[in-house]
């Protein structure tokens, strides 16, 4: 039936055939989602395939039951296995029918998350069904047999998925559009009033012109995993918490290009560069007092609004600070240490991501006591970490125009590259730091270097780390519901996947079947 199902689906997408199976997965999946819910984690058994060990290096041996890991930390098998156990899953790190089955028949398995190769997950669903039990899938991301990976969000959102979360079936994608709409002319009019002159039109339209709203996002988040009922529409006021959040934001970074001296963003103008340095700067600071009057005009009790204004203004004072460290040693730039790139991130752009939340829980009427308050706090720095490491990384190709070489902005790729390099490499990219350029020496010429250094590699691991960081902050929260959305949001913002590639034997069978499909892969 999930084989007619995605057949037709795949007619109605007019999409290529190859992806039919990885199409009934998703289907499966969907079907049991609630059903999995339901089930008590001590009733659930975890299936892990054993190619996600890297098999060059692997120090477990194996039973009859399968891999019996040694927790040498070189794969994601420990991490997701001894999540699932503290859970109370069984888990297994096996392959083959009938390891599954035989486990399956001692009757104490009620569902299923299981996480192979699309050709396994197919020979295993009908002993799935032939069992009647419910189970999940997640595909790896390569079908190759061996040092396999997999989107470990959707495996850690299928692990924790539970009924006792009430946010599991809000949709964050629609979420997003809502609170991307919330900015348009029009919205923005009505939990702002009408522009009048051209100082407040200036500042409108550029808090209505571009961004990723992350940042509404979150206190919309937030609320909505705090709120008791995610399923009623959001209130107006919401509307004004989430705009706030976005003027202080939007009016940072009039403040920002102008600290920095930058001419471009959202691939235009910066503001300063369409206006002139004066009225941008009085632009931001309009923006500012926007954020604080609409919190203020929040029909909540007194109290909360004065808690509301209260954690803005700390937040503020957080950002300048760290914004701060950055600008002070601007004014004598000399070679920082990792270490010391990670804090200034830490301090310059977490603290926008953590109002955010604790703006949306303090209007979901949550004073978030001090271990809510504490996580809020950690997975916060531990995503404005991650998310200013992937700015740095993609500044890469970019050279010359508003990147961190560029301009005066301490950059972790640098700080890396610099810790590496020798004598007179290390000599060049000390220069760089303290931008006396060295003779000859482009910026291109220099990321060169980062790459041969090393140092992209290492901080796509530090963004990973930090990511990782952020999950595991979540770790002793309670909350069943702010703990799965956090957890969602996060694969939400780094919404990065990427697939690896075909196994040999699929690659040639595809080719065989659908001669012009080349190298695609089922995204
Ligand atoms: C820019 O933030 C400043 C950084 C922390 C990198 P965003 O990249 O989230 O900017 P918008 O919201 O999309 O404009
Ligand atoms: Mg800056």
């Amino acid at each position: 039936e999930l084989k007619e199902h995605a057949d037709r689906l795949i007619e109605q997408l007019g999409c290529d055939p190859i992806y039919r199976d990885y199409l009934g997965v998703l289907l499966n999946n969907e079907m049991w989602r609630e059903s999995l819910a339901t089930v008590p984690y001590e009733r659930r058994l975890l299936l892990l395939p054993k190619c996600m060990r890297v098999e060059s290096k692997c120090p477990a041996p194996f039973d009859e039951f399968g891999l019996l890991c040694k927790q040498c930390g070189l794969c994601t098998i420990q991490d997701l296995s001894a999540e699932a156990e503290r859970l109370g899953y069984a888990v297994l790190v096996a392959e083959g029918s009938a390891v599954v089955m035989s486990i399956i028949q001692t009757g104490k398995i009620d569902a299923i998350v299981g996480v192979s190769c699309l050709s396994v997950l197919e020979q295993a669903f009908p002993y799935m069904e032939a069992a009647a039990i419910p189970g999940v899938a997640i595909p790896l991301l390569q079908d190759d047999c061996i040092d396999t990976t997999v989107d470990l969000d959707w495996v850690w959102e299928y692990i924790h998925l539970s009924s006792a979360d009430q946010t599991r079936r809000l949709d964050l994608g629609a979420l997003h559009e809502e609170v991307d709409f919330w900015f348009s002319p029009t919205s923005l009019a009505l939990s702002m009033g009408t522009a009048e002159g051209e100082t407040e039109r200036i500042a409108r339209d550029w808090l209505g012109r571009a961004g990723k709203r992350w940042r509404p996002f979150l206190v919309a988040s937030a609320y909505q995993a705090l709120r008791g009922d995610a399923s009623g529409p959001l209130p107006e006021d919401l509307r004004k918490v989430a705009v706030a959040v976005e003027c202080f934001h939007k009016a940072s970074l009039i403040h920002d290009d102008i600290e920095d001296n930058d001419a471009l963003r959202y691939g235009e103008k910066t503001l300063h560069e369409q206006h002139g340095v004066a009225v941008a700067l009085n632009v931001g600071d309009l923006l500012i007092g926007e954020g604080y009057r609409l919190l203020a005009s929040c029909r909540v009790s007194a109290e909360q609004r004065v808690r509301l204004l209260q954690v803005a203004a700390d937040g503020q004072r957080q950002l300048c600070r760290g914004q701060g460290a950055e600008l002070c040693w601007a004014r004598h730039p000399q070679p920082l240490k990792s270490t010391e790139v990670l804090d200034i991130f830490r301090r310059k752009t977490a603290p926008a991501f953590e109002v955010a939340l604790r703006l949306g829980a303090l209007y979901a009427g949550v004073e978030p006591h001090d271990e809510v308050s504490d996580v809020l706090g950690r997975y916060s720095e531990a995503l404005g970490v991650a998310y200013q490491i992937r700015d740095d990384l993609s500044d890469l190709g970019h050279s010359g125009e508003t990147n961190d070489i560029a301009g005066l902005r301490p950059s972790l790729l640098l700080a890396v590259a610099h810790e590496k390099a020798k004598g007179a490499t290390k000599e060049q990219l000390a220069s760089v730091w303290r931008r006396t350029w060295p003779e000859g020496v482009t910026p291109v010429q220099v990321e060169a270097m980062y790459r041969e250094l090393g140092a992209v590699d290492r901080a796509e691991v530090l963004l990973g780390t930090f990511k990782e960081e952020a999950i595991r902050s979540l770790h002793d929260l309670e909350n069943h519901n702010l703990k799965g959305l956090l957890r969602r949001v996060l694969g939400k913002i780094f919404n990065d996947i990427e697939i690896k590639g075909w196994c040999k034997e699929q690659e040639v069978l595809n080719r065989a079947k659908v001669p012009a499909v080349g190298d695609a892969v089922p995204v």
